[in-house]
């Protein structure tokens, strides 16, 4: 992947539309698997160049872009909670440039070159929660889920005494206070220990205790483990409480939180720099684990006007602390199958400890990356770990050994046999076997059973996995053929596990459509565009006979489907390919045969005057910077763009307007000035003048 830019928007689509494949892949290996499979530092990369791409091509950003989405969707198991205010992710710095830029994109976004204020705080590796207190009392308690809803954990969180009840003095009658639920690193090394005596499942890093600890569906379980809380931010207020951010911290302190002693009130650019090496030496000697420090801009009328942009808040920021390194021996290179076919080259090494961690697999993404790394089998490696991820080779130490010999592409599935082709602009090379390959048959039905998808209960990878060896399940329709009397006897199946499963399965016969056609697989076809589709054709049998007259190039389904807003031709494409196969469409009818797919409710649409508004901004706005005027602009559903053109809907004139207010002109456009403007988004009353 070069560092230019796409030259041409096709190229910058396909190259989109692979970065969403990709980070999706990262984004559930993470949330869902534990499992991440790459570092901080490559996931970040990724994600900046995809933002960079979006902004030089904003009419092609993606229904299902990276910069959408954050974290993952709830688990089973717990009632759901919607966040009145989307709990969000932050951004990522690496080095004081990555700071300064951040200071300096919220400088622009307001127009000012005023110095800001911030509150340093160390970001605590543990996972987020919202409090909701309703008249001073606990009202209830959300995990973030994947930030539009979360698990509803409130007996957990009753059963964490440090965690208050009840606010101590005055408050506003509804408040949310976010933070984070961690457990220290002895708590979390005694807590080990206990489980092992008791052949318990051990936790990797304290993290994951906190984590598995917090959602245990018996609350007597989180109430014997030692969870922790501090507090950091907050969710919607019913009357404001502060007008800092320290000043808010001090209203938590007040109300009986726990607040991280070390966060500071910074005046400038440059105390913030420094605050980030004082912590670094501080780290090592915390009771609890910090991955970096979040900083965030004090004065909260201004993190108000900054806002959020995609999945992260432009007024806050996280710098993270450097990766962990290591040296060992790349012993073999390995080719895994993926879902899709994917073949990504793991590395297996001689075991060694990074940050006290024993690894013994890492990553090498791509045959790309092993060519740019230049490693051989036999080859002396650098490791990174950076957090959870799965490690990763960063460079080869010293030379090939005399006897190596360079690694060469598979040009056939390493599984079942079939050709393995990489297409032109991709970096991944794929099985052409589909579902007959069974790496790729295995991985759909794990796809089929997870999180987003069924969200079978029970029906983890790892039986999918012993299900799938045996023989049990082939396809997603076995499983709703599975018989308790099939399961009962297996190794660690009692008869209360196999009913369970069962009564699991049988549950899932009823699915709402934007869940079975996420769960069929499809390539590109993530979440958010199997809701687009799901809305945009409402029941199962509409969109299955639109998707096979799609089939056909140019028809008029085909047509429907591209021009679907945020679908496209490439999508459909996608679509189209699946189900020009026959076993594919064989397979979509025999599930539809077993289960109930309830029809999708429409989309909402935005009451604003502006919602569904292509608009052109022209001339000086004295009121705000063009940034934020885009930003309330698209809040509120307008799409912006720079020319204007037939297409255009309403122009809105600034000082000095030029040549396109003549144009808007000429070509009969509507056209308002700022105060009109400012009128439509809602942000002044029109005074009736
Ligand atoms: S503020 C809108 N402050 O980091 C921003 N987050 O990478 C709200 N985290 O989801 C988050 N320490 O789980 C904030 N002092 C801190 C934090 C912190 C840890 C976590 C939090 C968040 C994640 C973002």
């Amino acid at each position: 992947m070069s560092d230019a830019l796409p030259g041409t928007p096709i190229e910058a689509a396909v190259e989109l539309a692979r970065l969403a494949t990709l980070l999706a892949e990262y984004d559930r290996a993470y949330h869902e698997q534990d499992a991440p499979l790459v570092t901080d530092a490559a996931y970040d990369a990724l994600r900046r160049r995809n933002a960079a791409i979006e902004s030089a091509f904003p009419d092609l950003v993606r229904p299902d872009s990276p910069s959408h989405r954050v974290g993952a969707a709830p688990a089973g198991g717990f009632a759901k909670i919607r966040h009145a205010v989307p709990m969000l992710s932050l951004d990522n710095a690496f080095a004081a440039e990555d700071f300064t830029d951040f200071v300096e994109r919220a400088q622009r976004f307001l127009g000012t070159s005023q110095p800001f204020a911030f509150v340093g705080e160390p970001k605590i590796d543990g996972l987020s929660i919202s409090l909701t207190y309703i008249d001073g009392q606990l009202a209830f308690a959300a995990t973030r889920g994947d930030g539009s809803e979360g698990e509803d954990v409130t007996a957990n969180i009753r059963a964490i005494p440090a965690i208050p009840q009840t606010l101590r003095g005055p408050a506003p009658a509804r408040i949310e206070i976010r933070g984070e639920v961690f457990m220290d690193k002895q708590a979390f090394l005694a807590l080990n220990a206990a489980q092992e005596a008791a052949h318990q499942k051990i936790f990797a890093n304290p993290r994951n205790a906190a984590a598995g600890s917090l959602r245990q569906l018996d609350a007597a379980i989180t109430a014997q483990r030692p969870l922790r809380l501090f507090a950091y931010a907050m969710g919607e207020c019913s009357a404001p409480v502060a007008t800092t951010h320290h000043g808010y911290l001090e209203r938590l302190r007040g109300w009986g939180f726990d607040v991280n002693d070390l966060s500071t009130q910074l005046p400038n650019t440059e105390a913030a720099i420094a605050f980030q090496s004082r912590v670094g030496t501080a780290r090592a000697g915390l009771a609890y684990d910090i991955d970096g420090v979040v900083y965030k801009i004090d004065a909260l009328d201004l993190q108000a006007r900054l806002g959020f942009v995609g999945r992260a808040p432009r007024w806050a920021i996280a710098w993270k602390f450097p990766a962990e390194r290591a040296t060992t021996v790349l012993e073999k290179i390995d080719i895994q199958v993926g879902r899709t076919g994917a073949l990504t080259p793991v590395a297996w090494l001689t075991p060694v400890g990074v940050g006290g961690v024993l690894v013994s697999r890492a990553t090498l993404h791509n045959e790309d990356e092993i060519a740019r790394l230049d490693v051989r089998e036999g080859d002396v490696v650098e490791l990174q770990r950076a957090g959870d991820v799965i490690p990763q080779i960063v460079a080869r130490i010293g030379d090939h050994r005399p006897d190596s010999t360079p690694f060469v592409p598979l040009t056939t599935c390493p599984v079942c046999g079939s050709p393995a082709h990489r297409a032109s602009g991709e970096v991944v090379r794929r099985c052409t076997g589909g579902l007959v390959c069974p790496a790729q048959a295995e991985e759909h039905l794990i796809h089929f059973a997870s999180r987003g998808a069924f969200d079978i209960e029970g029906l983890g990878e790892k039986t999918v996995r012993e299900f799938f060896a045996d023989k049990l399940i082939a396809t997603p329709a076995d499983i709703f053929r599975l018989r308790e009397d099939q399961i009962l006897g297996r190794e660690g199946w009692g008869e209360l596990s196999a009913r369970n499963l069962i009564a699991a399965i049988a549950q899932r016969r009823t699915i709402a459509l934007e869940r079975f056609i996420y769960a069929l697989g499809i390539r590109r076809i993530g979440e958010a565009n199997a809701r687009l589709l799901a809305r945009h054709y409402g029941s199962v049998a509409h969109w299955r006979a639109q998707m096979e007259l799609a089939v056909q190039i140019g028809s008029e389904a085909r047509e429907a489907l591209g021009n679907i807003l945020r679908i496209g031709p490439a999508i459909a494409t996608e679509l189209a390919d699946f189900f020009a196969v026959a076993s594919n469409r064989a397979r979509v009818d025999e599930l539809t045969g077993v289960l109930t797919i309830k029809d999708a409710e429409p989309e909402a649409i935005s009451d604003s005057p502006l919602a569904g508004k292509t608009i052109v901004f022209t001339g000086g706005l004295a009121t705000l910077a063009r940034p934020e005027a885009k930003a309330i602009a698209e809040r509120l559903g307008a799409k912006v763009t720079e020319s204007v053109s037939k297409k255009t809907d309403l122009v809105i004139l600034g000082t000095d307007a030029g040549s396109k207010a003549k144009k808007a002109a000429e070509l009969g456009i509507a056209t308002v000035d700022e105060s009109g403007f400012r009128i439509m988004a809602g942000l002044e009353v029109n005074s009736g003048a």
